[in-house]
């Protein structure tokens, strides 16, 4: 293997997980590294319990490297958690390049998009409180615009299913309807730029609960009347948070009216029927799905994906779209998921 040794070798601080307990370094998967890009980050392999410069930072890795970690069956390669900032954002800057490499496993892309996402949305709950940040949200359109053509197929969503939480948090719920909500556009009659919208609607969905007290938004349980009827709030405060960008009607539908029922019994304004927007029917249905799907279902245990979709298409008729539940139906079976 060609490594330079002329660099100072590293301590290799517990690095395992993403990052280790000292925040030194942390493990990611040679796929990462393309030929012919330029990192702004070093890049080292380990050797017993130490680690190796193996390409420096702005060095330009090619398919020379690539092919010597291959060669010698090497699955990681380390970066200082001090350049975790600059990595950060060269997989942003690649991320479109990643999706659609078919030498990379789909389980790594899945993986690479689903730590993206969750992470973006994980920093905007926390830190946009009251208003969203033009940073944050190009770091979405980014997303959105780089994943769809991905998430279109059942095979992408069967790629993505091992590595989606169906935990607690806002941020992970926001990314499972954006996927859900990808899955179902990828065959439905819509112009592209449409599709984008509704999935920027999508991943910005509940954008509003930014805005909620935590104490509400991490509460485990039911929640009683004053807090629900401030909760119902997040449709009309997330249209708020994006007033100052011109993100388009499509994506101000799915925020404000993905809680609207066909029968007129939802909310912020009592829609029914075709009133509804199509967009906002899609991602209130997939909503619902995940809610029902996660540990957010405040009644019962998580249902299976059978059960929720039952439970949606028939204990719930009347609520949402029956076409909806039907294209979403054919690609959670397409994907394997039941
Ligand atoms: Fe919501």
């Amino acid at each position: 293997m060609q490594i330079d040794r002329s660099k100072l070798d590293l301590p290799l601080a517990g690095a395992k997980g993403e990052t280790d307990d000292e925040g030194f370094c942390f493990p990611i998967s040679p796929f990462m590294i393309f030929p012919e890009a330029c990192a702004e980050f070093a890049v080292y392999v380990r050797k017993g319990k130490n680690l190796i410069l193996f390409t420096r930072q702005g060095e330009q890795f090619t398919g020379a490297h690539k092919a010597s970690l291959h060669e010698n069956g090497i699955r990681e390669v380390y970066i200082q958690s001090s350049q975790k900032p600059d990595y950060d954002r060269y997989l942003e800057e690649h991320l479109g390049t990643i999706l659609i490499d078919e030498s990379i496993p789909s389980s790594v892309r899945s993986s690479v998009l689903y730590h993206q996402a969750t992470s973006i949305l994980g920093e905007i709950f926390e830190t946009n409180r009251h208003g969203l940040s033009s940073g944050s949200l190009n770091k979405l359109k980014n997303i959105v615009r780089s994943s769809l053509q991905f998430l279109s197929t059942g095979a992408a969503l069967r790629a993505m299913a091992p590595v989606m939480s169906h935990g607690y948090g806002v941020h992970t719920h926001s990314a499972n309807v954006f996927i859900y909500s990808a899955a179902i556009l990828g065959s439905w009659k819509m112009p592209v730029e449409e599709r984008l919208k509704t999935a920027l609607g999508a991943i910005l969905h509940d954008i509003g609960k930014a805005t909620m007290p935590r104490v509400i938004l991490n509460k485990h349980g039911k929640l009683n009347t004053e807090e629900r009827d401030l909760m119902k709030m997040h449709p009309v405060r997330g249209v708020g948070m994006c007033a100052m960008f011109h993100i388009g009607q499509t994506v101000i539908h799915c925020l404000l009216f993905h809680h609207e029922k066909l029968d007129g019994s939802g909310y912020p304004a009592g829609l029914s029927e075709s009133r509804i927007p199509l967009h906002a029917r899609i991602v209130g249905a997939v909503d619902a799905f995940d809610t029902f799907t996660s540990e957010r279902y405040f009644y019962a245990d998580p249902l299976s994906a059978h059960q929720a979709l039952t439970f949606l298409g028939e204990e719930m008729a009347g609520w949402y779209d029956p076409e909806v539940i039907i294209q979403f139906g054919k690609k959670l079976r397409e994907a394997g998921i039941d």
